[in-house]
């Protein structure tokens, strides 16, 4: 596909609320006309985004469910199909991230969260949407996966796991549903967002991401840019970007060298992995 048309189309955003979210959010509503129906699990953080809104307030409607109970999108798609709306555009945004520790020190039921919010979300909500989109004249899915999905890297297995289990997920995905439906994956590198609420971060921790990564409207800037370029791989931030080269030449020495980087760091984030 040369392009997608992001002009005036329903897209659905979950994880609205939040960093990336509440970015693409901003951009499809004010830029591009959208009308966004946003889910996120705290309706305060929705609401608000809804009256920073202004003008765009009417284009934006928002549900407050958990996206991890496959049974919440059941509904969900049942009130889509009563209400006559025929989502164009679904993005698969929400997620979370337990703090930097070895696996063997991982919280178990934080771990399999982990798996539910970031992979089974996805999968669930696919499984939803896929027949609305497909009554829509271009229907799109994008599934939001990270850099730590082609370089693993020690502190997150898990997430790491959810990540590219997430990206294969949606390749597969990708090749199965063209022509009808157009994916794209999407693999960001670090940008300070709240998704690291659970770490006991301090400024020297953000500022080693602000300066490695880049700034959560820009990735969400390069998200619509590549959607709208046809992409079917958005790897985004200069950090992931690098990642990728790296690990698609020596997936096991880039590996060793991450890691060992993170090991021997002074930041605070990264003293639990020296244990
Ligand atoms: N920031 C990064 O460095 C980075 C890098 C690579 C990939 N990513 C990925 O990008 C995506 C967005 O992350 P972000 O950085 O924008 O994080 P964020 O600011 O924490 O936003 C995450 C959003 O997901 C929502 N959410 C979490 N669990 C949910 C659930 N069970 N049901 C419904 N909504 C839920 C949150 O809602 P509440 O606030 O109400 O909980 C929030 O709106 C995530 O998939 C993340 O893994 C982020």
């Amino acid at each position: 596909m040369s392009s997608f048309n992001l002009k005036k189309r329903t897209v659905i955003i979950t994880g609205a609320s939040g960093g990336f979210g509440s970015e693409l959010t901003k951009i499809l509503i004010n830029d591009y006309g959208c009308r966004v129906i946003g889910i996120g699990k705290t309706k305060e953080k929705l609401q608000a985004l809804a009256d920073s809104l202004e003008d765009g307030k009417n284009k934006f409607k928002y549900y407050v469910f958990d996206v991890s109970d496959r049974e919440n999108w059941r509904k969900f798609a049942d009130k889509l199909t009563e209400s006559c709306v025929i989502p164009d555009l679904l993005i698969n945004n929400a997620g979370i991230m337990p703090p930097f520790e070895k696996f063997e020190d991982e919280d178990g039921e934080l771990a399999m969260r982990v798996i539910d919010v970031n992979l089974m979300s996805v999968i669930y909500g696919c499984e939803a949407m896929i027949p609305l989109l497909k009554a829509s004249r271009q229907g799109g899915i994008v599934n939001i996966s990270s850099s730590s999905a082609f370089s693993p890297s020690v502190g997150i297995a898990v997430y790491s796991a959810s990540k590219a289990a997430v990206r294969n997920f949606s390749m597969s995905l990708s090749e199965e549903l063209y022509p009808d439906i157009f994916v794209a994956t999407v693999c960001p590198g670090f940008a300070k967002t709240d998704l690291f609420r659970d770490n006991d971060f301090d400024d020297e921790d953000f500022d080693f991401i602000s300066g490695l990564g880049s700034d959560k409207k820009d990735i969400a800037e390069a998200i619509i840019d590549g959607l709208s370029d046809g992409k079917k791989l958005i790897i985004c931030g200069k950090d992931s970007r690098l990642m990728n080269a790296m690990s698609s030449v020596a997936p096991v020495k880039s590996n060793e060298l991450y890691s060992k980087v993170l090991k021997e760091s002074k930041l605070n984030m990264f003293r639990n992995l020296k244990k």
